[in-house]
């Protein structure tokens, strides 16, 4: 018996990987994070699959379901958003379940960032611009930073902010990251990437608190940086003409030129 923790992706149902698809349909008990897995993404449980919704759970509750399907022999499929490498509550749940000696798989989902990035069919690491991404959020009502993390230590990288989970500090966002980026800095907030709903807001920082609908206080991603503009930027030298790499010597005496797929 395993608990296979499955990163359930961003919203659209086929955003999940083949291989969460297939867990699913393997697992007797399937737990997921309320609203934000879609109902889509359930169908692939067994027909007879008990199917709990944790949002109303504690952490003692949802280890307690798993101790019981543990005990009955039955594999469980735990299903959380986009992927779980952040923001998924996944670490509490493993300290708790290799506590108990209970067997666990992860499977990685298609995260946020990624699918707000995809909705805005922009790169964020453009040569010149940004060659950094940084994950990141403010502090909300039950979560603190550690102290170093702010937007401010963030903004002096200059790099591509990706901020989580603090649309509603949207204020506090722009005040922090006004300085180093200045007002005319592109910024985009994606809103339920990937969702039916999905809305896409362009602006600067100047003017992203007008452009931003009272509609939307959460699921939504604020995208920071020069590389959202999507222009100003080099060519990369991956498929520069002249540029001697390893799949295109450029010269018999390169030292590629000798080398053999397979190689190293
Ligand atoms: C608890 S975190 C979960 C993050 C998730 N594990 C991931 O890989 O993206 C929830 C936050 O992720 C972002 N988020 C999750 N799904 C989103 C989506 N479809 N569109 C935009 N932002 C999303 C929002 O900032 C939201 O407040």
């Amino acid at each position: 018996m395993t608990v296979h923790f499955i990163g359930a992706g961003p919203g659209a149902p086929d955003l999940l990987t083949l291989r969460g698809r297939d867990l699913i349909a393997s697992c007797q008990l399937c737990l997921y994070a309320g609203s934000l897995v879609p109902e889509a993404i359930l169908s692939h449980c067994p027909p007879d699959a008990r199917i709990v919704n944790t949002a109303p759970m504690d952490l003692d509750a949802i280890i307690a379901e798993i101790q019981t399907a543990h005990d009955a022999g039955f594999d469980v499929a735990r299903l959380h958003s986009g992927d779980l490498s952040v923001w998924s509550a996944m670490g509490e749940q493993l300290r708790r379940l290799r506590g108990l000696g209970i067997p666990v798989s992860v499977t990685p989902g298609v995260p946020s960032f990624a699918a707000a990035a995809a909705a805005l069919e922009t790169e964020l690491t453009l040569p010149g611009l940004a060659q950094s991404v940084i994950l990141t959020r403010t502090p909300g009502r039950a979560s603190t930073m550690p102290e170093g993390e702010t937007l401010v230590n963030f903004a002096a990288t200059g790099a591509t902010l990706a901020i989580h989970l603090s649309i509603s500090n949207l204020a506090a966002v722009v005040a922090d990251l006004t300085p180093a980026y200045g007002g005319q800095c592109p910024v985009a907030v994606v809103y339920r990437a990937s969702w039916p709903d999905q809305q896409i807001i362009r602006a600067t920082l100047e003017t992203i608190e007008g452009a931003v609908g009272a509609d939307i206080t959460r699921t939504a991603l604020i995208l920071v940086g020069p590389a959202l503009a999507g222009e100003g930027f080099e060519d990369s030298c991956l498929y520069a003409r002249t540029y001697d790499r390893r799949y295109r010597p450029q010269t018999a005496d390169s030292p590629w030129a000798s080398w053999q797929h397979g190689d190293d």
